[in-house]
């Protein structure tokens, strides 16, 4: 969120399973010159958070289908940048010390009196200006990514082949900070497409997946990472395992990619917008898992979109199954496929599981083929040539998953 709008702007959502409570907030917020939206379920309000990216967030600590303060860490993980709020219903009881840990700026008490609800708004409200202030830097490059991807992807017109190119090309961007190759880039786009091709033979899939949104798939799996150019080099160039604070940054690459592509997709027609669509299903819910203990917004089962379900996959295998810097050796295909059986139902759809075995033979091919050190070029003319759709790219280095 690049501001503190005024509060005519500003959107607070507020969670509270007590509809009478829930009444009198909304027309204390309205009443203040805010926008408030409400619910009274922790599940309906991670999807309105997501949707509406609103500017403060009230939680009850208690709510009737979970703990507030577990929602709260979850949301406060996706968007260190939100206000969070706490209301609490008896402060005997609850532990304001326990909610500030998990992320809360501000903390009320039931009942909750006028004056008290504009003084905690304004002071969050100042908080999150500070906050914003020291993610600048992150902001800055963020823009510079937006300009470049609307530079190089608002030219609806051109070619397939050369809007996959700019793609690449985009990517590249992205993973270069990240001492990424292309080649990471180049296979799990070809396994994703492997697999896709399995699940198109099966009758639950057939109607989805189509010719049309195989080709979706391969050409945009691969901005799957583009948000972590948004991260600090300390975190996202940090050896060694990240702290708290850090994970939480990193965790937002899915949100800043989405965003950084939301600009483009405004701006495109066409075959262009379809993939620049299935580019931010991609970024968003590439670490979601099948049992919705992923992130950003721990979605299950087919809540999460098909293609980032079949990216997940990709992108796993890739990396278990290539050598990183930490890790100079690769795991080798069995092992890899023992990891992804015990995942399945539980990282992994257990059906994009069975296609993965299904066109085994293939991965194994893409897998051997990738050892050649083709470069773009070669990756487009591959493309270009359906029939002989022999795959590409080296293993050298692989991607932080
Ligand atoms: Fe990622
Ligand atoms: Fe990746």
């Amino acid at each position: 969120m690049a501001d503190i709008p005024s509060p005519s702007q500003a959107r607070i959502l507020i969670i509270d399973d007590e509809k009478p409570v829930l009444e009198v907030l909304r027309a204390m917020v309205e009443a203040l010159g805010y926008v408030p939206t409400t619910t009274q379920w922790a599940k309906e309000g991670r999807r309105l958070f997501a949707k509406l990216q609103p500017e403060i967030v009230m939680i009850d600590i208690n709510l009737a289908d979970g703990s507030g303060i577990r929602l709260l860490e979850e949301l406060h993980l996706v968007s260190p940048t939100t206000a969070y709020i706490i209301i609490s219903g008896d402060a005997r009881v609850d532990n304001p010390v326990e909610a500030l840990r998990a992320g809360a700026d501000g903390y009320l008490v039931k009942p909750i009196t006028m004056a008290a609800l504009r003084g905690e708004i304004q002071r969050v409200s100042r908080k999150q200006r500070q906050i914003i202030a020291r993610l600048e830097d992150k902001a800055v490059l963020q823009q510079e990514l937006e300009n470049r991807t609307r530079q190089l992807l608002v030219e609806s017109g051109v070619s397939a082949a050369v809007q996959r190119g700019l793609i690449m090309a985009l990517c590249r961007l992205a993973e270069f900070r990240d001492h990424e190759t292309g080649t990471h880039l180049h296979r799990m786009a070809n396994y994703s497409k492997a697999i896709a091709e399995g699940l198109s033979r099966h009758p639950d899939f057939s109607n989805q997946v189509n010719d049309l949104f195989i080709r979706r798939l391969f050409a945009t799996a691969p901005l799957h990472d583009i948000g972590k150019a948004g991260i600090p080099d300390h975190i996202l160039l940090k050896r060694g395992p990240l702290n708290d604070e850090e994970r939480a940054v990193m965790q937002r690459h899915p949100i800043i990619g989405t965003q950084t592509l939301e600009t483009v997709s405004k701006e495109v027609r066409g075959e262009a917008g379809g993939q620049v669509r299935m580019g931010m299903e991609i970024c968003t819910y590439h670490h979601e898992k099948w049992n919705g203990k992923g992130y950003p917004y721990g979605l299950a089962g087919e809540d999460i979109p098909l293609s980032a379900r079949i990216v997940a996959l990709a992108d796993f295998y890739d990396a278990v199954s290539s050598p990183r810097v930490y890790r100079p050796y690769a795991f080798p295909h069995e092992k890899v496929c023992e990891m992804i059986l015990a995942e399945k139902g539980e990282h992994f759809d257990p059906q994009i599981v069975d296609a993965f075995f299904e066109v085994e033979d293939e991965i194994l091919r893409i897998r051997e083929a990738g050892k050649d050190n083709l470069d773009i070029t070669s990756f487009e003319s591959n493309e270009a040539n359906e029939a002989n759709s022999t795959p590409v790219t080296p293993p050298s280095e692989v991607p932080r998953l």
